[in-house]
């Protein structure tokens, strides 16, 4: 059952009876406010809007529709001012919560909104011959938690990793590699090994010119479909995915698809061709770009003077192939703020082009992270790689178990679940933009706004759910009527909205601070009132709330790809 939606009816039928033939505004829901302290009421409608309509004081209205608000199962009133405030009839809105939290497990704040529609999330998106390094730590579990939250929203979720495969950065790594590598030292050596050729391909091209033409003459057999350049380029090319897959197995992360950029490679020419068509294509300094400047923005590069194609030619390619193959609704590109030109450029090409669906793309900006305190740059050599970070995770959440309980089972596992999660959780517990400092004694912390302790309270919700497990009694939901599990009930009730919100808003954040916050109401529940008391019935009714309040939290951590410890 929908409180606010009953709400709103009965407002609805209230104005009805109170002034005849005039028309309820239509948005009585979105018209509903949460006053900010629960003495004032649970929800409050104000009636500044209707004062404008009926030509009355706003006190006067909310008194008289007070006068024909009747539902004593549902909620009372009472006026403050302009606003009419509803008190819910707690032991009804504590069993209905209940009830439909527990009606079908895993599935409360699901809904079938998204059938027939597919959303198309472009994230991680890694680069070849890189490590995968703390800098594509968010755009991971930011759009791993997207496509969770599309998918319990009921839209067919495309997940798709578009790989950095193309550049002329590959013909010099297989010009370094033929003069200097062998493949034991890449087999032993890694995705690092292949960086190290890398970086001496371009400390001895300062003095040998000669290996620039050598790179660049390499690239173009990749282009040609040279059998050796596409043999050895290849090897790289699963040699990263490989060191990646150890990422995305520990985060429980997949994907639909791994089209990458050279994948767009044989697709750009229809596209270059349909720029000139539509008389897009103009030269500007030997290049061919497409004009902006009405848009305030700078030409968008399409061929440069050589021929040779860039970045934004292969994601214009990539867009219509998305819309072509997969006949998205919305297209979400997770990629940090620092390509924000990149893809209003990108989308205002398209719409140039006559692409109305252009307005359904999206680029999900996210801001840089730094650790304990510092920059990352690749060039410094401060990188942070994610498999170490990681694995020194499940270390430290380890070392935290043997401390804190040291004779739970699965220690191990429990390590990787915390460890693994405070990462993950504290990746997205801000708004999306927001900078991300990443503090060990931060994320792990038992007692902060964190995984671990949003993990903590789910186990204990299994802990005295496990001690009450024989009682069997008819819950009495009076027993209920207390302002702390009032709290908690309508963080229950309103966290579909959250979801909803979440999805939105494409920010994760707010299913994180919701469990966070449920955790919270229930942890001061849990301190205030003995779940396991004498009345068995009102035992009862504690602990199905408990047991709501496990659920609501295990639905909320899997959507952001934490994952929650039985025991703790
Ligand atoms: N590989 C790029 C990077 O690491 C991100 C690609 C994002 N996706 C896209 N379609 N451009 O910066």
């Amino acid at each position: 059952m929908d409180w606010k939606t009953s709400i709103a009816e009965l407002i609805a039928r209230a104005i009805g009876l109170a002034f005849p033939g005039t028309d309820a505004p239509q948005d009585i829901p979105g018209m509903l406010e949460v006053p900010p302290d629960t003495n004032m009421g649970d929800y409050a409608f104000p009636c500044f809007r209707l004062s404008k309509l009926l030509k009355m004081g706003p006190p006067q209205i909310a008194g008289r529709l007070n006068d024909f608000i009747d539902a004593p199962d549902l909620a009372r009133a009472e006026t403050a001012g302009g606003y009419l405030n509803f008190f819910l009839n707690r032991t009804a809105f504590a069993r209905g919560v209940i009830e439909d939290v527990l009606a079908s497990p895993g599935q409360w704040g699901s809904s079938t909104q998204g059938r027939g529609k597919t959303v198309c999330i472009d994230f991680s998106s890694i680069n070849i011959a890189k490590r995968f390094h703390i800098g594509h730590l968010s755009t991971t579990v930011i759009g791993a938690a997207l496509t969770r939250i599309y998918g319990f929203l009921g839209y067919r979720t495309v997940s798709i990793n578009h790989l950095g495969d193309w550049g002329t950065q590959f013909g010099k790594m297989i010009s370094a590699y033929k003069r200097w590598g062998t493949r034991d030292m890449i087999r032993s050596g890694g995705v690092e090994a292949l960086s190290d050729l890398y970086v001496r391909f371009h400390k001895e091209a300062e003095t040998d010119p000669e290996l620039e033409n050598e790179g660049r003459a390499w690239f173009k057999k990749i282009e040609e479909g040279d059998e050796e350049a596409l043999s050895i380029f290849n090897h790289f090319k699963e040699m990263t995915l490989k060191d990646a897959q150890k990422v995305y197995d520990i985060l429980g992360v997949t994907f639909d698809s791994y089209d990458g950029e050279s994948f767009f490679n044989d697709k750009m020419g229809v596209v270059i061709d349909e720029l000139r068509d539509k008389g897009l294509l103009v030269q500007s300094q030997g290049a061919w770009v497409v004009d902006l400047e009405d848009e305030g923005m700078p030409p968008c590069l399409i061929l440069k003077s050589d021929g040779a194609t860039l970045y934004a030619t292969r994601d214009l390619a990539a867009a219509l192939y998305r819309k072509k193959t997969y006949d998205f609704s919305k297209c979400l590109y997770v990629v940090a703020y620092q390509q924000d030109l990149h893809f209003r450029q990108l989308f205002a090409v398209l719409r140039k082009m006559g692409y109305a669906w252009a307005g359904h793309m999206e680029h999900v900006a996210f801001g840089m992270v730094s650790y304990e305190g510092e920059a990352l740059s690749t060039r410094r050599g401060n990188v942070i790689h994610l498999d170490e970070l990681l694995d020194k995770a499940q270390e430290k959440a380890l070392d935290i178990l043997e401390e804190k309980s040291p004779d739970i089972e699965n220690k191990e596992l429990v390590a990787k679940q915390v460890g693994v999660g405070a990462v993950v959780f504290s990746t997205l517990y801000n708004n999306r933009i927001k900078d991300i400092d990443f503090w060990w004694d931060r994320a792990l912390n038992f007692d902060g706004e964190t995984g671990p302790y949003v993990q903590y309270t789910f186990a204990r919700c299994g802990s005295v759910l496990k001690k009450g497990e024989d009682i069997a009694a008819e819950p009495d939901y009076s027993a209920l009527d207390n302002d702390e599990a009032l709290q908690l009930l309508l963080l229950l009730s309103r966290f579909p909205e959250e979801v909803e919100e979440a999805m939105q808003r494409n920010e994760p954040y707010v299913i994180t601070r919701a469990v966070t916050e449920i955790a919270k109401k229930y942890n001061k529940y849990y301190y205030e009132h003995r779940i396991i008391a004498e009345d068995l019935n009102g035992t009862r009714a504690r602990l199905e709330l408990t047991k709501a309040a496990r659920e609501v939290i295990g639905t909320g951590l899997s959507l952001i790809g934490v994952e929650a410890p039985e025991k703790m």
